[in-house]
């Protein structure tokens, strides 16, 4: 068997999948009706969405017989009815009917906490099996479907934290991206401890060039999603915002769901300057993303990495990260 040498880092020692709200679907992607078998934080899955609207994610093996009710099973207003022997559910996961018989008091699917905020449907993941602490706060709407941007990339070879991350990294804006220098600060206007807050803006604003008022922030909500906001000289009264969800596979592999927007500070921008910064920033921000991926599915977790001066707060983020493990996850990989 292949031995690891002493001094070649532990690529990811995460061990454990984070506690919180992660995304599993676009809203769009679930129309009414729809059911679906998905696959994340290790485990088959089904999602549905109801005739009236309600998101659902259920265990998928019925209590009857075991079948799957992702393969067959079908939205009956309110309810998932089971393809095998027609068994239904209410969207609490109680079986509601039973072909020719009294429904049994215990039959029961398990329904995982779901939620949908700002277009995307989101699950709380917790391996202890707690209920939500904290909610996803609901943002401005998209003012016109042409203004938004959505990609899901799949099957990636990395962790949520490490994606994330980038948020904090911001000398990686400076080189890999090719941005102007940035500084930064940690905002003190975090809401409750599952949201830490960044903002940042360019040294040398004093030539007063375009770019050198560009402003920009990362809201962190929890283990699975972070909001990029930026504002800049060049595009006044607008916000351009990527939010990025990460979601768990399986250990090891990850989805990324990136959407990108342009949002006006008010009713007087014309759509027309909104198309404009749109169609400069929507790619800008796919170039950034795809050459962080590369980055990622390669690199290596340092838990004690040796930091410059010009380093942005890595280590606030990651003390910030810990507290969504149920177990320190270098702590439990040192004694595995
Ligand atoms: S297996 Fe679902 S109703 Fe029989
Ligand atoms: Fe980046």
């Amino acid at each position: 068997m292949h031995m690891s040498q002493p001094d070649m880092p532990n690529r990811f020692p995460f061990t454990e999948m984070p506690t919180g709200w992660f995304a599993v679907a676009a809203s769009h992607e679930i129309a009414p009706g729809t059911v679906k078998p998905i696959h994340n934080f290790g485990v088959d899955l089904v999602i549905y969405r109801t005739a009236s609207g309600k998101a659902v994610v259920t265990d998928p093996y019925c209590p009857h017989l075991g079948a799957h009710l992702g393969y067959g099973g079908t939205v009956e207003g309110e309810a998932i009815r089971c393809p095998f022997h027609h068994w239904k559910f209410d969207t609490a996961g109680r079986c509601t009917s039973v072909p020719f018989a009294p429904t049994p008091s215990g039959a029961k699917l398990k329904i995982w906490p779901t939620a949908e905020h700002n277009d995307m449907i989101l699950v709380w993941h917790d391996l202890q099996g707690r209920a939500p602490t904290w909610e996803m706060p609901d943002f401005e709407k998209t003012l016109a479907p042409e203004l938004c941007d959505f990609a899901t990339y799949d099957g990636l070879k990395t962790y949520p934290q490490e994606v994330l991350e980038n948020g904090a990294d911001w000398l990686h804006f400076n080189t890999i991206h090719q941005t102007r220098q940035l500084v930064g600060r940690v905002d003190a206007k975090s809401d409750g401890a599952h949201h830490l807050i960044f903002r940042f803006e360019t040294k040398d604003m004093e030539n007063d060039s375009a770019m050198d008022h560009f402003r920009g922030g990362v809201d962190f909500y929890g283990p699975g999603y972070a909001r990029n906001l930026s504002w800049g000289k060049s595009f006044p009264n607008i916000t351009v915002e990527n939010s990025v969800y990460v979601t768990p596979i399986d250990q090891g592999t990850l989805q990324i769901r990136s959407m990108h927007r342009v949002v006006p500070d008010n009713a007087d921008v014309p759509l027309e300057n909104l198309k404009q910064i749109f169609a400069v920033l929507g790619p800008e921000i796919t170039r950034q993303l795809e050459q962080d991926i590369v980055i990622w599915e390669q690199k290596a977790y340092l838990p004690h990495p040796m930091l410059a001066a010009s380093d942005g707060p890595i280590l606030k983020y990651r003390e910030w990260y810990k507290q969504f493990y149920p177990t320190d996850p270098v702590e439990s990989k040192a004694v595995a």
